[in-house]
């Protein structure tokens, strides 16, 4: 099977095994089968890999769908949602509904079941915020599972579930929303954007969070790409007071044990922004982006990674970690 469609970087590779799992499963006759393989790789939409060889393990491609309320008050709403349904697509229909919790996350690629693993995040709010419970299968004991939220292991892009790549297959993912105005407008362009408005509906932040990412993020249908490639590096405070001694203008956030630096800005600063290799580059708008124009081969896409990696240390003495999961082996090292 190849994967170019079922990847944001549209990367041509081969899977040798594939298994499309829906709600008919029966997974006493699937696992033993499902166990045997050693490498296995549960794909959504394909929009956080990077896949630079051709996979012999076993690639799930999970099938679940719905949405259902399970309860609510006037204060709150909890739904399920199936694990395959389109995440940007949830979004909407939750701020339709006036439902407050998910409008920051809009136009985030992929699917549902991706978004726990990732614990994706953006303009201030992480998923792990929004979500009560996960379940699915955990495939290695073939035993249903059910994670809370504190059992998840959330951190930043970090969970439980992407510590443990292949284990859990998630099916459905239960999130609370609320009915009641609940909103975060911390991230400087929100802020600026709704000052000293009242009433703000959930819609029209999204509607703000969809022009703000439009305007810096590649949409992967015209231009291949999987979001930011690096995760953003937290350093010490004396790691940072260093390095703003020699760059006054670096960009950094506090966070617990340090400070987060903008990886974007490391990136531009080293002078890759916009740079082109062959068929990949650095996104013009967006330094932490890496774009595919042409490349069928995901080793192309690495190479160019691993040449930003190295820059960057050079100049900041600070190691770059990918956001994106790379997944195959790198030959010819
Ligand atoms: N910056 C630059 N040059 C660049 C890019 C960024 O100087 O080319 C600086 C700017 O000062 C900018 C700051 O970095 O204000 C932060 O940039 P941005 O708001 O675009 O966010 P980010 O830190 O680069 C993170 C997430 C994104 C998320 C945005 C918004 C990570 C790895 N990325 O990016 O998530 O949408 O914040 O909250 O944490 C993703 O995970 O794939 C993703 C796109």
């Amino acid at each position: 099977v190849s994967l170019k469609a079922l990847n944001t970087f549209a990367i041509d590779a081969l899977a040798e095994h594939f298994l499309i799992i829906d709600h008919t499963a029966n997974f006493e006759v699937l696992l033993p089968q499902i166990q045997s393989f050693e490498e296995r790789l549960i794909l959504g939409g394909g929009s956080n890999v990077l896949f630079v060889s051709d996979f012999s393990g076993l690639i799930i491609f999970p099938q679940f769908f719905g949405v259902e309320i399970i309860s609510q008050t006037d204060v709150s709403v909890e739904i399920a949602v199936g694990a395959s349904e389109n995440w940007h697509r949830l979004v909407e229909m939750t701020v339709q509904n006036d439902w407050f919790g998910l409008e920051n996350l809009a136009l985030i690629p992929g699917t549902v079941g991706a978004a726990p693993v990732q614990n994706i995040g953006a303009y201030g709010v992480e998923v792990k915020q929004v979500i009560t419970s996960v379940e699915g299968i955990d495939l290695e004991s073939g035993l249903p599972m059910r994670m809370e939220t504190i059992d998840c292991n959330f951190g930043y892009r970090d969970s439980l579930f992407k510590q443990h790549p292949g284990r859990y297959l998630i099916s459905k993912v239960c999130l609370r929303l609320s009915k009641q105005p609940n909103l975060c407008l911390s991230y400087p362009p929100l802020k600026n954007h709704f000052q000293g408005q009242v009433n703000i509906q959930p819609l029209e932040v999204m509607q703000k969070v969809c022009q703000i990412r439009s305007a810096k993020l590649p949409d992967p249908g015209q231009l291949a790409n999987a979001g930011s490639f690096f995760k953003n590096p937290i350093v010490s405070l004396q790691c940072y007071a260093q390095l703003l001694e020699q760059f006054d203008d670096i960009v950094a956030y506090p966070v617990e044990g340090g400070m987060k630096l903008a990886a974007g800005w490391l990136i531009e600063k080293a002078g890759l922004k916009g740079v082109r290799s062959g068929n990949v580059g650095v996104h013009a708008h967006q330094a932490l982006v890496i774009v595919n124009y042409a490349a069928d081969n995901g080793f192309e896409v690495w190479r160019m990674a691993e040449m930003i990696k190295q820059k960057v240390e050079q100049i900041f003495g600070v190691k770059l970690e990918p956001e994106v999961s790379i997944i195959g082996e790198v030959s010819n090292l």
